[in-house]
């Protein structure tokens, strides 16, 4: 079953990690790509991966003038997934307000950004389907707190679109995956500075592993395609039952009566 034939699908952050699988996986599925990410190399290798005839669009979502240039050659979309966001701070003794704003302009701002160019498009063609990457950060705190606080308003954001759009044909979805098993810069340090971290953190998750980037991307791909009609401003956990529960916790209070 090709869920995607005939749809043009624009994929930020689509070089690498969570945004990269969802490319390849689309594709997979007929989808036309639209390959954007700020390094040109990663683009180009995802737009090749996906067996090529995909375009791709090097801009940082972050710089205004430079995604509004690479947004203006985007005439008709049937998909967005607004995938860029990251963090750099761990915790609130590291947070000033020049990182809380760069953390917010880089997770929350950038994808406002890619919508108030990519809705009109889809308002205009009365159709169109957009899936956020947020986070488990967007509803328990694990550290990393303004990333956090812009998850928690991407969500809501979503669910704005979600409920004023709805009516005119647009859905919006969002995935919150848990910890995902990629090259980004706080999991380059965290394994700079323990290079089992996945394997330890294997324990929270009832699980018993992290997140694999194509986990992430089954479950973009499901609220991205035809089959999800009637899932609207849903936010999709998909973190292997991280937030379900406690796991180590009950290991301490568990009794053999
Ligand atoms: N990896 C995880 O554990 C995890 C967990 C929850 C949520 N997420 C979210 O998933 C999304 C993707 O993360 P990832 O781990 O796959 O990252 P990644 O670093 O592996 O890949 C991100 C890609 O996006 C590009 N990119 C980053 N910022 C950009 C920008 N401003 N403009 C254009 N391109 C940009 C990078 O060049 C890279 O190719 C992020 O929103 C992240 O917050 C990740």
């Amino acid at each position: 079953m090709k869920r995607f034939e005939n749809r043009t699908v624009l994929v930020t952050g689509a070089g690498n990690g969570i945004g990269r699988a969802t490319a390849l996986r689309l594709a997979l599925e007929g989808a036309s790509l639209i390959v954007l990410d700020r390094e040109a190399a990663a683009a180009e290798r995802t737009a090749a991966d996906a067996g090529g005839g995909h375009r791709v669009l090097v801009a940082d979502t972050t710089d205004q003038a430079a995604l509004d240039a690479a947004l203006d050659q985007v005439d008709q979309l049937d998909v967005l997934v607004s995938n860029t966001g990251g963090t750099r701070v761990g915790n609130l003794d590291q947070l000033d307000p020049q990182s809380f704003d760069a953390e917010l302009t880089l997770s929350l701002k950038s994808a406002y950004a890619v919508c108030h160019r990519m809705l009109p498009l889809m308002l205009a063609a009365g159709k169109g389907t957009i899936v956020f990457t947020a986070s488990v950060n967007g509803f328990i705190h694990v550290g990393n707190p303004a990333y956090s606080a812009a998850k928690a308003g991407l969500l809501q954001f979503m669910r704005a679109i979600a409920v004023e759009y709805g009516p005119r044909g647009i859905r919006a979805n969002a995935v919150s995956p848990g910890s995902v098993r990629t090259s980004n810069h706080s999991w380059t340090r965290r394994q700079e500075k323990d290079p089992q971290v996945f394997e330890k953190l294997a324990k929270w998750y009832p699980v018993g592993r992290v997140g694999e980037p194509g986990d992430i991307a089954a479950a973009i791909a499901f609220l991205a395609a035809d089959e999800a009609a009637f899932v609207n401003g849903a936010n999709l956990v998909v973190d292997g039952g991280l937030t379900a529960g406690l796991a180590p916790m009950i290991k301490e209070f568990v009794t053999e009566d």
